[in-house]
C-alpha cells in the first residue's frame, strides 16, 4: 500500500530500504526514499513501520534513531 502519496512510495519499498540502511537514522531514510518531503503526512507512519520492523527483527530502535 502506498504509504507516501506524494512520492509514490509503498510500504515494501519503505521496508526494503530500511533494511538496507541498518544503522541509518530516520531522516537520511527519508531522504532516499523522497518521503516526507512534501506535506509530511506520511512520516508518522513511515517512522511506525520501520520501528516495527526493527523491533521484529530483534534490532534495536535507537540504530535508526527512532528512540
Ligand atoms: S504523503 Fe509523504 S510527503 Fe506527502
Amino acid at each position: 500500500m502506498y504509504v507516501c502519496v506524494c512520492a509514490a512510495v509503498t510500504d515494501r519499498q519503505i521496508r526494503e530500504v530500511a533494511s538496507q540502511c541498518a544503522g541509518g537514522d530516520f531522516r537520511t531514510l527519508c531522504r532516499n526514499l523522497g518521503i516526507a518531503q512534501q506535506c509530511g503526512k506520511c512520516a508518522a507512519a513511515a517512522r511506525l513501520l520501520v520501528g516495527g520492523d526493527r523491533e521484529a527483527a530483534g534490532t534495536p530502535a535507537p540504530a535508526l534513531g527512532l528512540g
